[in-house]
């Protein structure tokens, strides 16, 4: 068992591969958000009342240093879904409109734009990305906007079928046909480098809890310009008019912040293994597992450019979606199991530093049990 195991509570008997869907917090980061808690519990009227918004802009500011963009500029959130509802609900769409998402999109944001165009009596044109996805096939897909596109939806890197899309050439697409661009970045603090200024979009928005080690839920929310005015939270709660981004975020209704003030700790802590090249091992891990499984007669998602460094996703034609979560569990193997949007079953691994190639074993002859039946 890798040493790293020990520093977070996971089940030494199973192997963990599927910390991508929910996160997984280090031992002192549940520690740190536990004496955070008792903290709050000794003065709720300070630590809730006066002093919360300081303290939530010091986490909001340090977390848009790391990711390229001003202080001012990125609230924070409770995940993707909070930041993409305020985008939804928020951003002007008239009759006649249209929005566009990729089918590999994340349902719950795919539903949330169905919703508002809804409303609004704009259209959601929902384009297939063939698969294995390439960059000119997700380009083509957008290139081929309705000419009333508005606002282009697309994620950094998708989620079921772990596919990095080109998010520099789109911002280009919708800066020549006037489209607002916003990037789902769920998958993106923690695990590639994000730099805000330069990637050409309107909004950007994530959950760091995924690959970060805060407890969960931590997302966040940043704005050009243009748009810092306009994004108002979807719950209307005491401070949702506020002029202040990270203020009017700062409220949801009585919540819990002791997560959301860890994150500047949970990005030292995430500084250590990088400089450590421990981030760089557990994509070496990735690489090896992607091996092993294309090996035995799985599909890579997307091609080799567009495959994220610890996050990989396979097709597995012809194999019963039951059968292979059967064989998985059976093998005591942690692993998101899903299908693509054309039906196929999908199976997407995320590796962490407490991964080791010797994973492939469990993990090949559980996939191989299931390519049998
Ligand atoms: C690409 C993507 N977008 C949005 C979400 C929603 O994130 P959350 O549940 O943290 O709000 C997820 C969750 O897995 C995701 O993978």
């Amino acid at each position: 068992m890798n040493p790293r195991c020990e520093e977070f509570e996971l089940d030494p008997g199973l192997v963990h591969l599927n910390h991508a869907s929910f996160g997984v917090p280090t031992r002192a980061a549940l520690h740190r958000v536990e004496a955070r808690r008792r903290a709050i519990e000794r003065d709720t009227a300070t630590a809730l009342g006066s002093a919360l918004v300081a303290g939530l802009r010091e986490q909001a500011d340090g977390l848009a240093r790391e990711i390229g963009a001003g202080a001012g500029s990125t609230a924070l959130t409770a995940g993707s879904t909070e930041a993409n509802a305020a985008l939804a609900t928020s951003l002007p769409l008239a009759p006649g409109d249209h929005v566009l998402l990729l089918d590999v999109e994340y349902p719950s944001v795919i539903r949330a734009w169905a919703v508002a165009c809804e409303r609004a009596g704009a259209t959601l044109d929902l384009v297939r990305l063939p698969l294995p996805a390439t960059r000119d096939g997700a380009v083509a897909a957008v290139g081929a906007a309705h000419p009333a596109t508005t606002v282009v939806v697309l994620s950094a890197i998708t989620s079921a079928t772990a596919t990095a899309l080109p998010v520099a050439e789109v911002a280009a697409l919708c800066r020549g046909r006037g489209a607002a661009l916003v990037v789902d970045a769920a998958h993106v603090v923690g695990h590639v480098p994000l730099d805000v200024a330069t990637l050409g979009a309107d909004a950007v928005f994530g959950s760091v809890h995924k690959w970060l080690p805060v407890p969960r839920p931590v997302g966040f929310l940043w704005l050009a310009p243009p748009l810092r005015p306009v994004v108002r939270p979807a719950a209307v709660s005491l401070t949702w008019d506020s002029d202040d981004l990270v203020e009017r975020f700062a409220w949801r209704g009585t919540w819990d912040p002791a997560p959301a003030l860890g994150l500047s700790d949970a990005l030292a802590e995430w500084r250590g293994w990088r400089s450590a090249g421990e981030l760089d091992d557990a994509a070496a891990v990735a690489a090896h597992l992607d091996e092993g499984l294309t090996a035995i007669g799985l599909r890579q998602t997307a091609e080799a450019r567009l495959r994220p460094p610890r996050l990989r996703a396979f097709l597995a034609d012809g194999v019963d979606l039951d059968d292979l979560r059967r064989a998985l569990d059976g093998a005591g193997v942690r692993a998101w199991t899903g299908r693509a949007p054309d039906g196929t079953t999908t199976l997407r691994l995320a590796t962490h530093v407490y991964s080791e190639a010797a994973e492939l074993e469990p993990l090949s002859a559980a996939v191989r049990a299931a390519l049998r039946t």
